[in-house]
């Protein structure tokens, strides 16, 4: 295992993917989460999303939320959009880094942004020129990235040629999304090695789902890669609401706890992170699925209490 990478760099991105699939909470505790995740030492938080409030009522105060937290300087937060007109909001609420979301799969990308796949990658060249007028940073999330909800299998050229078409219109970044939880580590591997073969110099996230428990797996067949940024979720929160059962992202904790463990940086403090996900199974108000959570970093030990 040396040849894993000595530091890896996490985006959390509980806030937004993971309460926007949950009942709707008050903007105060949107941002105290945000506020607390802050404290973690976790460098990067997608922290809202500039959607529609019809389709996503969860994001409604993204513009109040996005005034409302610290900012504490050593950390990037994020927007997610999924449109021009989301990435002039963002903009204009002092964003500068900016992720907009676009499906490998039509069906998905109709279902989740009301058009083709082909139409938001025109949205997307407009969309990344206006980033960069504005001196900020647009990175191309491409989700169904393993397998669609509707669509089902979905070819690595398809994903590869979504990606490349992102890169030519010059994408800071790219990120490939398991919306539907369908990776399989020797999966990642095919795409990985066919997007660096495409667009080699591009940095990559990857963004895994644990909808089939295979997450952890996936992180690990990337990091083997070479692969050194990873999208992660507090308590495992999340999911998307178009790609029915789609529930669990990653748990951050549980992608600190394991490559930490394995040697590989993370700059994340687990007993606080671990607290942040408690705070976050108070703010949703129902048990989350980290399993690190649960039975806490490999140094708690229980009292032994005889007869
Ligand atoms: N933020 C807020 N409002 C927006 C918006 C945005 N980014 N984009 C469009 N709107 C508004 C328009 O102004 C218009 O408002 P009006 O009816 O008051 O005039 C209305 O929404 C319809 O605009 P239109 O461009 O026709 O959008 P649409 O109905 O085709 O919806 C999206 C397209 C992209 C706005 C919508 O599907 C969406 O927000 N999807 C996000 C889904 C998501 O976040 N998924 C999770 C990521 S996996
Ligand atoms: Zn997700």
């Amino acid at each position: 295992m040396s040849d894993l990478p000595a530091l890896i760099s996490l985006r959390e991105v509980g806030p937004r993917d993971g309460l926007q699939n949950e009942a709707p909470v008050s903007t105060a505790a949107k941002v105290e989460l945000v506020d607390a995740l802050s404290r973690t030492g976790v460098r990067r938080i997608e922290t809202v999303s500039f959607v529609s409030p019809r389709a996503i009522p969860q994001m409604a105060d993204a513009d109040e939320v996005w005034a409302s937290i610290e900012h504490a300087p050593s950390i990037t937060y994020s927007a997610l959009v999924p449109n021009l007109r989301g990435a002039v909001r963002a903009l204009d609420a002092g964003c500068r880094v900016i992720e907009v979301v676009v499906s490998a799969s039509d069906t998905h990308n109709r279902a989740n942004v009301n058009r083709s796949t082909a139409e938001s990658l025109d949205d997307i060249a407009r969309v990344i020129s206006l980033a960069h007028e504005q001196d900020a940073v647009c990175h191309v999330t491409v989700a169904t990235a393993w397998g669609c909800p509707y669509e089902g299998e979905v070819p690595v050229s398809r994903v590869v040629a979504v990606a490349s078409r992102a890169v030519a219109d010059g994408a800071d970044g790219l990120s490939f999304g398991d919306t539907t939880g369908m990776a399989t580590p020797t999966r990642v591997t095919e795409l990985v090695g066919s997007i660096r073969m495409a667009a080699a110099d591009t940095p990559l996230n990857l963004h895994f789902h644990n909808t089939r428990g295979t997450a952890l797996a996936n992180v690990l067949a990337a990091l083997q890669l070479g692969v050194a940024d990873f999208d992660a979720s507090v308590g495992g929160l999340g999911g998307c609401p178009y790609a029915p059962g789609a529930s669990g992202n990653l748990a951050t904790e549980e992608l600190v706890y394991m490559v930490e463990d394995m040697g590989v940086a993370t700059g994340v403090d687990l007993d606080a992170l671990i607290e942040v996900a408690e705070q976050a199974e108070r703010i949703v108000g129902r048990e989350l699925p980290s399993q690190v959570l649960r039975a806490g970093p490999r140094t708690r030990r229980s009292t032994y209490q005889p007869g």
